[in-house]
């Protein structure tokens, strides 16, 4: 009897083990090549992560240029550059629209920056608020308006 007891108490270790092991598993390690990139285009940054670091950026670059940051500045614009970029990768269907933001949203800053122009960053920081909000009006989120003025930057950078 004991030992019968003895020997279905270590099959149900053996089991739990299993069961455990089978959670644990790295599917990085056992996959696939097919199943692991099926998983990797499933985590590629969405749309909303993309666009969540450009709120920031876009409050950002405002305070940065305000604050006469102006280096701080162009380096927003050019990660926002890249964020657009990305974001015609891992979603195909937004790149018409992405590219055309990339050919007029970013007009006007090379001069405003060059010349450390509060006025003529103002004026492009006008047009790429307009460029945005017509990208979430042709993709269905016109409901998505900025901050004309926003009221403070994220970054630990700006005072
Ligand atoms: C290619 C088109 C496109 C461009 C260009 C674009 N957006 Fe968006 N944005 C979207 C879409 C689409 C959404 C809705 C997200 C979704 O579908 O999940 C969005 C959402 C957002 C959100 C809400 C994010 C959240 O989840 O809380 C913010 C903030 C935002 N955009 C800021 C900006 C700013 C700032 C710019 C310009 C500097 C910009 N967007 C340019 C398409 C665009």
């Amino acid at each position: 009897m004991v030992t019968v007891m003895k020997y279905i108490l270590c099959l149900l270790l053996t089991l739990s083990a299993t069961i455990s092991h089978a959670s644990n598993d790295d599917w990085r390690k056992s996959d696939n090549d097919k199943e692991k990139l099926n998983k990797i285009i499933k985590v590629i940054p969405s749309t909303s992560d993309i666009m969540f670091q450009m709120g920031e950026r876009y409050k950002n670059l405002y305070w940065a240029a305000k604050q006469g940051k102006w280096a701080f500045a162009e380096y927003q614009l050019e990660e926002m550059e890249g964020l657009i970029k990305t974001l015609m990768i891992t979603r195909p269907k937004r790149g018409e629209t992405a590219a055309n933001f990339l050919a007029y949203g970013l007009n006007g800053y090379e001069d405003a920056i060059e010349n450390k122009n509060w006025a003529a960053f103002q004026k492009a920081f006008s047009k790429m608020r307009q460029a945005c909000e017509h990208c979430h009006k042709q993709n269905r989120h016109a409901f998505i308006k900025l901050q004309k003025t926003p009221a403070k930057g994220s970054s630990p950078v700006l005072d």
